[in-house]
């Protein structure tokens, strides 16, 4: 005797949406086997019903509230993008009851609260593995493979878009802006980049590791950011002489204060990555996270972390998991928010510095350049001269400090009749001298 179907309204039909639809279509029968109950496809939600779009006509609405209110649906699948329109359609799934799957980080790394208590009252499932790195299983390992651990870090690559430029700049010596034109013509950046290359895209990504990994509500306005768009060749040529590369990271970090309050960092910034550190070796589009646990040790995911099928992946494990729970009774992990750790600023995280500065060639610089760090009781680990005379630059490493210390130093370097222009200042990571 075949068991009721489950009812599933797919809100998108676009890059994800369009093969979330084509994987369930066309492999019905094994979602059956795996759930125990066929899962049928009630409606999907589009924003204009004509044209061909490879889908059964009949299935498509203009209307998504009204799909999401039917009868009988009972999982609703958020693959819109946006904030305001999903937001209030899944708060509607879940007021009734109905599991949510949805990709959309932007949405959960500002209302995670809002949906988790919706699906708190009315026993819902809410699930989101697609919303970080794609196709790599990263959130439910945090959630449950790591719920006996405890976890200290997670740093990785979550945006396709700026490893792809970061990559290309690497290998070819092309600058920041005919790199990204290049992405674009090849699909891999967006008519506007804004979202992925000033790194909003990945602090919404930072937000929601950060509060699964340390059991605290983190929003995307709590993620220090800074994005990629000031890199330039000469960064990836200096890079290369110091044995790194460029990578836009996303990391979040249990710190302990000096003062030995526990505290958490989230940040996204582009950084020096030694080319030994295994996130260095992630390229193009590819997305990779790294999360240390205190019993487990290190473990690295790795794979696409873009892309239509690649996220409807993780869309329809997570439907796979909603169902089960609809037809054998019962829900999964809930938002875990029991540590409330206050987000240390930006300003009181230890970091490494590399600043490289175009400066007067003449006795003296070098020592003027270094009273600016020791004043602020920075120390530094190498300096190097490259050029001569008018083209002499130098190239400072430091060793971890404050980085409010070390913003300020970059600061009064700036100010220095021997300092003609401080280039190019980026954070080192992956080391910890
Ligand atoms: N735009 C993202 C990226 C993919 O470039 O990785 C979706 O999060």
């Amino acid at each position: 005797m075949t068991s009721k179907p489950i009812g599933v309204a797919v809100l998108g039909l676009g890059n994800v949406g369009s093969e979330v639809v084509r994987i369930l279509t066309e492999n019905a029968e094994d979602f059956e086997a795996r759930i125990g109950a066929p899962l049928e496809i009630r409606g999907i939600a589009v924003r204009r019903v004509d044209g061909d779009r490879g889908v059964p006509t009949e299935l498509l609405t203009d209307d998504p509230a009204e799909l999401v209110g039917r009868d009988d649906v009972d999982i609703v699948v958020e693959v819109l993008g946006g904030i305001d329109i999903p937001r209030k359609l899944v708060l509607s799934a879940l007021e009734k009851g109905k599991s949510v799957i949805t990709a959309n980080k932007a949405l959960l790394a500002e209302y995670t609260g809002e949906l988790a208590d919706a699906a708190e009252k009315s026993r819902a499932d809410l699930y989101f593995e697609a919303a970080v790195a794609g196709a790599i299983p990263v959130v439910r390992p945090l959630m449950q493979s790591l719920a006996g651990d405890r976890v200290n870090k997670v740093a990785g690559i979550v945006n396709g878009t700026t490893n792809f430029i970061l990559s290309a700049m690497d290998e070819t010596g092309a600058d920041y802006a005919e790199t990204l034109a290049e992405a674009g013509r090849l699909g891999y950046a967006e008519a506007d980049p804004t979202a992925d290359v000033e790194g909003y895209d990945a602090a919404s990504k930072a937000a929601i590791l950060a509060s699964i990994a340390f059991h605290t509500r983190v929003t995307a306005g709590d993620v220090y950011r800074e994005g990629i768009s000031k890199i330039t060749s000469d960064d990836l040529e200096t890079a290369k002489s110091l044995d790194c590369t460029i990578k836009l990271l996303a990391i979040c970090e249990r710190i302990v204060t000096p003062k030995g309050k526990e505290r958490i960092s989230a940040r996204v910034y582009p950084a020096l990555v030694p080319l030994n550190h295994p996130l260095a070796s992630v390229n193009g589009a590819f997305n990779a996270v790294v999360v240390e646990a205190e019993a487990a040790g290190r473990l690295m995911f790795y794979g696409q972390g873009a892309g239509g099928a690649p996220t409807a992946s993780a869309v329809l494990g997570d439907l796979v998991m909603a169902a089960r729970n609809k037809f054998y009774g019962g829900r999964g992990p809930l938002e875990s928010k029991y540590a409330k750790l206050k987000v240390a600023p930006m300003g009181d995280i230890l970091t490494r510095y590399y600043v490289s500065m175009q400066v007067a060639d003449k006795p003296g610089v070098l020592a003027t350049v270094a009273a600016e760090f020791s004043k602020r009781d920075v120390s530094i680990s190498t300096v190097r001269q490259q050029g001569s005379g008018d083209g002499a630059r130098l190239v400072v490493v430091t060793h971890l400090a404050a980085d409010s210390a070390l913003s300020e130093t970059v600061a009064s370097l700036e100010q220095l009749d021997v300092v003609i222009h401080v280039a190019s200042v980026l954070r080192l990571e992956g080391t910890t001298v």
